[in-house]
């Protein structure tokens, strides 16, 4: 089940997952949007379309019943005021979202007992407290998806993927190599949507090599892409990544 599944990434995975032949849930509070971008028609539960809020953990307790693959892709997102500052609409901040929202969906996918494996998309740049991205809307959204991410492999679950990327880009994927880092120090800090989508895709395809891995993802755009599973390797790979000193 692919939660915050309307979203650019998640619309993106659902889709993937689809055409690859996996039955697959789509977890969304707006069933118009659904319509829209995730080519539904009835959009009920017959489609693998289960309407509810993270934020309330009944309508995330439904959905999941059997559910083996939990991917967490609702993310908080900050909006604009027309002088420029940034605001959270009430009940949807960070701290709502990222981390009680994330909570909410970790403990419920434990209590439904057939999940197996949770994947989060959170980010990079959670190692440096009040940066400008983590003080936007005044919401710390950095500082909230990390203890998310904490609470994930604290659960107890059986299996984590936590994938941080940096900036995202709405461009075509699968054009260059991906990069695994640690502790925000990869250099070219942005990646596709449409790469995220497939780094979950293999994941979920590829349980042994995903398994309770926690990585920054960023691209590289002057180097054609690899493999998947060479990704995963090298996100299992630590050192040079301690002594962290970064400027984001
Ligand atoms: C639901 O999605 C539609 C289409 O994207 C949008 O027009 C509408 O405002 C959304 N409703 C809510 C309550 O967000
Ligand atoms: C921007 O607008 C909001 C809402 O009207 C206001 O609360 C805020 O103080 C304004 N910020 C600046 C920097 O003008």
């Amino acid at each position: 089940m692919v939660t915050g599944a309307t979203g650019r990434t998640g619309s993106l995975l659902f889709l993937a997952l689809q055409s690859a032949g996996i039955e697959a849930r789509a977890f969304v509070r707006n069933i118009t949007k659904a319509r829209e971008v995730l080519g539904c028609k009835a959009c009920d539960e017959s489609e693998g379309i289960y309407v509810g809020d993270i934020t309330d953990p009944e309508t995330l307790g439904n959905a999941l019943r059997g559910v083996r693959r939990l991917v967490i892709l609702t993310s908080s997102y900050p909006l604009q005021l027309p002088n420029g500052t940034y605001y959270f609409p009430p009940g949807e901040y960070p701290k709502d979202i990222d981390w009680i929202g994330s909570n909410n969906q970790v403990r419920t996918a434990l209590m439904a007992g057939s999940v197996e494996h949770i994947l989060l998309v959170s980010s990079m740049g959670t190692t440096q407290p009040d940066t400008f991205l983590d003080k936007l809307g005044d919401g710390h959204a950095l500082f909230y998806k990390l203890n998310g991410e904490i609470d994930l492999m604290a659960s107890g679950i059986p299996s984590y993927t936590i994938i941080k990327p940096g900036g995202l880009l709405s461009t075509e994927g699968g054009r260059s190599l991906l990069l695994a880092g640690h502790n925000d120090r990869l250099m070219h800090a942005r990646v596709t949507r449409a790469d995220v989508a497939s780094v979950l895709l293999a994941a979920i395809l590829n349980p042994k090599h995903s398994r309770n891995l926690r990585f920054d993802l960023s691209s590289d755009p002057d180097q054609p892409a690899g493999s998947l599973l060479s990704l995963f390797e090298d996100a299992r790979d630590w050192s040079g990544s301690w002594n962290n000193n970064v400027q984001l």
